[in-house]
């Protein structure tokens, strides 16, 4: 989401004259656009702003001077905060407002003191920004869903990205031909809980599988995602849209957090394991070529090697295609924060290292599962070799082929050659559904 929203800011700040570069040490502005998650994520933002202070200073020092903000997360839950530990930053916003940015460098630059805007404004900040998207290339995100009201004991979200909101249906086809129209041959919708999705539109309310159906009918627009799930809003149309647009990629990011019916109470979750299990074994039978991402926290207060346990138990059923895991961060604010029976560093280090084991076993045998079988693959970029192209399957593996013929942007179906730590090879087989253009490898399928 970060992502997304340095995007829009960089749209918004367009019209100032302000380009994106990746030269920070030049750069007329710099933005740090934060993530408060997790504690490592949150660290790091001070860190870099020790590194980008000196810069600063050699740029006043030059006669060109620079200025630096802090966006995101961090900024809406610590602003007060950054502004008394590093002084020198001339600007601290929220993810809800950034569509202010103008006025803000307007006031930065007119020297009037440090600029902080942490609110939560009642108006959108999507009905604020610009219409017209820039190119975002062949796979493009966007954010239909922000903010949460599931108040997971551990999590930082519902108080840094607020309640729940759904932007209108009109708003996010409109931006979707709009990022269609600019080369996107690929969308991933984006929201904290975005299966909680119910976006306004023609009669009423929409979920998150009307509007995929909705958006699968854009011309040209060959795949759709979505992240981040929860399982207890996958409702039975979502679901069912698995099995009946194929424009929906049959890989879903569906967080578990832990393996333990007894944590997963403590977590606030509103689910326990069988509920999982069923959601998944619903998706596997509207999609029995679907694959799982999910997400995993170890060592929340008083998980016992028992409930660790049943989490390695767990994912040994469902098996993960792919995970992120992570060990439990204390974020203050939150319940789980002041719970007692803190888990020792050493214990969730150990136990992260076993989750990841398992994990990444089950990651190397789906990818090496597709040895000598038959992938799509979006080509992306150039690879580094003249005539090699690089791309994405539908389960997200990063995927390169010599593939001469073919171009950034179309859709060619490889057969899988090689199986490499972080990626697989191919060669080019045949053109997949979708193709943006289908003439432009001549080989049959
Ligand atoms: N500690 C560790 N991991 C966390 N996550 C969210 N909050 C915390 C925390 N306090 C993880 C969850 C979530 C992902 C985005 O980050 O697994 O799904
Ligand atoms: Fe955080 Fe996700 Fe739980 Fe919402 S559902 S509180 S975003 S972990």
């Amino acid at each position: 989401m970060n992502v997304y929203d340095s995007a829009r800011m960089a749209e918004v700040l367009a019209p100032l004259g302000y380009v994106p570069t990746d030269d920070a040490e030049g750069a007329d502005m710099v933005i740090l656009n934060t993530c408060h998650i997790r504690e490592k994520a949150a660290e790091k933002v001070y860190s870099e702003l020790g590194r980008l202070r000196r810069v600063k200073q050699r740029r006043a020092a030059d006669g060109t001077p620079m200025l630096l903000a802090v966006a995101g997360c961090v900024a809406q839950a610590e602003g007060e905060e950054i502004l008394r530990r590093t002084p020198f930053v001339d600007m601290v916003f929220g993810p809800q407002t950034y569509h202010r940015l103008p006025e803000m460098v307007a006031r930065a630059t007119r020297g009037a003191g440090a600029v902080l805007d942490t609110d939560f404004p009642a108006e959108s900040k999507f009905d604020a920004l610009p219409e017209e998207r820039a190119p975002q290339g062949v796979s493009a995100f966007l954010s239909v869903q922000e903010g949460c009201d599931k108040f997971c004991t551990f999590c930082v979200v519902p108080y840094t990205r607020g309640a729940e909101y759904s932007r209108p249906v009109a708003q996010v086809v409109a931006e979707a031909e709009c990022l269609v129209a600019t080369g996107a041959r690929e969308i991933t919708l984006l929201g904290q809980n975005v299966n909680a999705y119910h976006g306004a539109g023609p009669g009423g309310d929409w979920g998150l599988g009307r509007l995929l159906r909705r958006l699968a009918e854009i011309d040209g627009l060959a795949r759709l995602r979505y992240t981040t799930s929860h399982p207890c809003d996958m409702d039975d149309e979502l679901i069912a849209v698995h099995g009946a647009v194929p424009q929906v990629m049959p890989f879903v990011h569906l967080p578990v957090q832990s393996g333990s019916d007894r944590v997963l109470s403590a977590m606030n979750r509103r689910h326990g394991t069988d509920d999982y299990r069923r959601v998944v074994g619903r998706l596997r039978d509207a999609r029995p070529d679907l694959a799982l991402s999910g997400d995993f926290i170890v060592g929340f207060p008083g998980e016992t090697d028992d409930d660790f346990a049943a989490t390695l138990a767990l994912v040994d059923e469902i098996g993960f295609a792919q995970a992120y895991s992570f060990k439990y961060s204390p974020r203050p604010g939150t319940p789980a924060a002041t719970l007692p029976r803190q888990i020792d560093d050493a214990t969730k280090s150990a136990r992260l290292a076993a989750l990841q084991a398992l994990l990444k076993s089950q990651q190397n045998a789906f990818n090496r599962a597709w040895m000598g079988r038959r992938l799509a693959v979006l080509f992306e970029r150039a690879g580094r070799r003249a005539g090699q192209l690089v791309g994405r399957s539908p389960y997200m593996q990063a995927v390169h082929a010599d593939a001469a013929g073919a171009a950034i942007g179309d859709i060619v179906e490889l057969t899988i050659t090689a199986c490499h730590a972080n990626s697989l090879a191919g060669t080019v087989t045949g053109c997949a559904p979708h193709s943006a253009a289908p003439e432009t490898i001549g080989v049959g399928a």
